[in-house]
């Protein structure tokens, strides 16, 4: 097998007395869809924090394109292909749907200061390009009829797929989704589905937490489960479903 896209190894956060990740290592494949789950609490948005950057782990390493990135900052990581969504929307409510996708694609393209000698006919070339792309995404999620709508006037699901759009401007190789489908009804969890799986064949890797088990068991090659900060088994759909200590863990006082 090729080296994995991204690998953690003995990956550990501590905060005060709580251990929320424990000795955590698995490995995302290029062209994979792989899923986390495991009760709340366990420890899945800890460790996709620290996947992105937005927490320093208290140990462990993170290997991304064949290269540590433990030590890099969010807005190193972005450039490398590192991109996710959070486990809340948050959109700015004053900003259309396309404004928000088109202010994602102009940071990944911002002009160099060199290049803004250039300005006149490079900027404006620049800005057209930004503007296909950014429709391009917005069909590609969806969202082409809601474009002009202020992001805080459409719907929650709408929203999702909306912060989902934002991620993808920055052209990730691994996107990491947080509940992508909370408060999803059943046809927008399906529609969520295909659009996951659009976004691997388009190249780009998905880790994606989840509680819906339907959609998990429907999008993923492979799936990690967590319970109080540890690993307690990886593989399949159909593995998982008939695995002991993962039945255990859900049914053991797991409120999901
Ligand atoms: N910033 C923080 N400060 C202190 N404790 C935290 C912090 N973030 C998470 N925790 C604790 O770490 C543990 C794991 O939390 P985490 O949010 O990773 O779980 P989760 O699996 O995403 O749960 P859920 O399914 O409810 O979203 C919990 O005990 C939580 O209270
Ligand atoms: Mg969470």
């Amino acid at each position: 097998m090729a080296e994995p896209l991204l690998a953690l190894k003995d990956l550990g956060k501590q905060f005060g007395g709580v251990q929320a990740v424990r000795d955590l290592s698995f490995v995302v494949g290029a062209a994979e869809i792989v899923g986390l789950i495991g009760p709340n609490g366990s420890g899945k948005s800890t460790s996709v924090n620290l996947i992105s950057g937005t927490l320093p782990p208290t140990r462990g390493d993170i290997h991304f394109d064949g290269r540590s990135v433990t030590r890099l900052a969010v807005s190193e990581r972005v450039p490398l292909g590192l991109a996710r969504t959070f486990q809340t929307t948050s959109v700015f409510a004053e900003f259309t749907v396309r404004e928000q996708v088109l202010a994602a694609c102009h940071a990944r393209y911002r002009t160099s200061a060199l290049g803004s000698v250039f300005r006149s006919s490079r900027a404006r070339t620049e800005a057209r390009e930004q503007a296909a792309k950014t429709d391009q995404i917005l069909a590609f999620v969806g969202l082409s009829a809601v474009g002009d709508e202020l992001s805080s006037a459409i719907s929650s699901a709408q929203q999702r797929l909306l912060m989902i759009a934002t991620a993808l401007a920055t052209e990730p190789r691994l996107l990491l989704l947080d509940e992508p489908a909370a408060g999803m009804v059943a046809k927008e969890r399906k529609e969520l589905a295909g659009l996951i799986g659009r976004i691997r064949e388009s190249g780009t890797a998905v880790l994606v937490i989840e509680h819906h088990m339907g959609l998990i068991m429907e999008v993923c090659s492979r799936i990690v489960v967590l319970n109080f900060g540890q690993k307690i088994a990886e593989g399949t759909p159909a593995e998982i479903q008939q695995n002991p200590a993962v039945v255990d863990a859900y049914l053991g006082g797991a409120s999901s």
